[in-house]
């Protein structure tokens, strides 16, 4: 039986967890920083770890009391060591490893993607393994084989812009606010279907990698030829077409890729994980060739499809099983980290 306490702060999200390994989530809390960097489009860096170092702690606190235990209770402390922005990530793994220090406990360094890749597996029902993995996030989109914990084989991947990226810089392009994934998504379902039609890159590359940077010189391309120059604004509803038809292109590659990942793997669960994973067209058309050709699909909990606390408390209680944490405070982190170096351990 382990109390895992659990922090994230790899980009503009503080979450904390805690999660006990027979009775599940006990607590989470999140602060999320996206109102602060919407004023500058896009995630500041520097302002992002300072606002993990003002909310990090009061949140810890926050989450013991909701789960009504004493932080000398927590057995082993799991931290998002990477990828994701340096100094964001130092503000987790300095807390994480100060207070490991302080209690005598185990830390565990947990990569980003992995939290997510094994978040449906807190949902009821959950997928066993094997199964195939759609990770879809701001920074990443690979479809992944999934045979356990730590067994992960790369099954394809975004030649440029991940899916969340070029939902936000479409999403820019038509004036939304940032993160614009979930405001072009509303957006669209003013859209009329069938008015544009935007490319879909690799669609029949034959192999099961993406490519979504094209689309935002179409969808820059689509606004300019329909803003006139007297009036600098696109029209209400060329605006939702244009993220209309943006949306059904991304879908459409995320979906057909991830059918013909599950052909070639022989596998029939699929499990979609990142913030792209809350889109609502993209769970509807996968839930419609999931009943059309008999597989399984697996999402995290809406709350925790996006960046959260309770993913990397999970992900190291699943670790803690299959490894000792570690009692070396010394900490580094990982901007920059290929999920699958981690096949062996952490
Ligand atoms: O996993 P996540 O929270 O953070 C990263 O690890 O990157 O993913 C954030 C991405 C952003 O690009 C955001 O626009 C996108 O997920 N996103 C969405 C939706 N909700 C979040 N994209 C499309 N539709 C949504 N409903
Ligand atoms: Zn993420």
């Amino acid at each position: 039986m382990k109390l895992i306490l659990g922090i994230e702060s790899s980009c503009d999200e503080t979450g904390i967890a805690l999660y006990h390994s027979e009775c599940g989530l006990l607590a989470h809390a999140l602060h999320s920083q996206v109102a602060m960097h919407n004023e500058y489009g896009g995630v500041v860096p520097e302002l992002a770890s300072r606002d993990h170092i003002r909310h990090v702690l009061p949140l810890i606190r926050a989450a013991v009391q909701e789960a009504g235990c004493r932080l000398q209770d927590v057995d082993a402390i799991a931290y998002t060591k990477g990828p994701g922005l340096s100094g964001a990530l130092l503000v987790g793994a300095s807390v994480a490893c100060s207070l490991a220090y302080a209690l005598a406990i185990p830390t565990i360094g947990i990569h980003h993607m992995e939290g997510h890749l094994l978040s449906p597996l807190l949902s009821d029902p959950a997928p066993q393994f094997p199964f195939v993995a759609l990770l879809v996030s701001g920074g990443h989109t690979q479809l992944m084989r999934v045979d356990g914990v730590g067994q992960y084989t790369l099954l394809g991947e975004t030649v440029d812009d991940a899916a969340g990226e070029a939902f936000d810089k479409s999403a820019k392009l038509l004036g939304l606010d940032y993160p614009g994934g979930v405001f072009l998504s509303k957006l669209a379902q003013h859209g009329q279907a069938g008015r544009f039609k935007l490319p879909r890159p690799m669609l029949h590359s034959g192999d099961l990698d993406f490519s979504f940077s094209g689309l935002k010189t179409a969808v820059l391309t689509l606004t300019r030829q329909h803003t006139p120059d007297e009036q600098k604004t696109l029209d209400e509803q060329t605006r939702a077409d244009i993220a209309h038809a943006t949306q059904e292109a991304i879908v459409g590659v995320l979906v057909s890729k991830s059918l013909a990942a599950l052909k070639q793997t022989g596998l029939n669960q699929l499990v979609v994980a990142g913030g792209v994973g809350a889109n609502q067209q993209l769970r509807a058309q996968l839930n419609q060739a999931a009943d059309k050709y008999g597989f399984h699909v697996f999402y995290p909990d809406l709350e925790f499809c996006t960046d959260n606390g309770a993913m990397i408390a999970f992900a190291g209680a699943l670790r803690l099983q299959q490894q000792e944490g570690k009692f070396d405070y010394r900490f580094n982190v990982k901007p920059r980290w290929d999920l699958q170096e981690i096949n062996a351990a952490t």
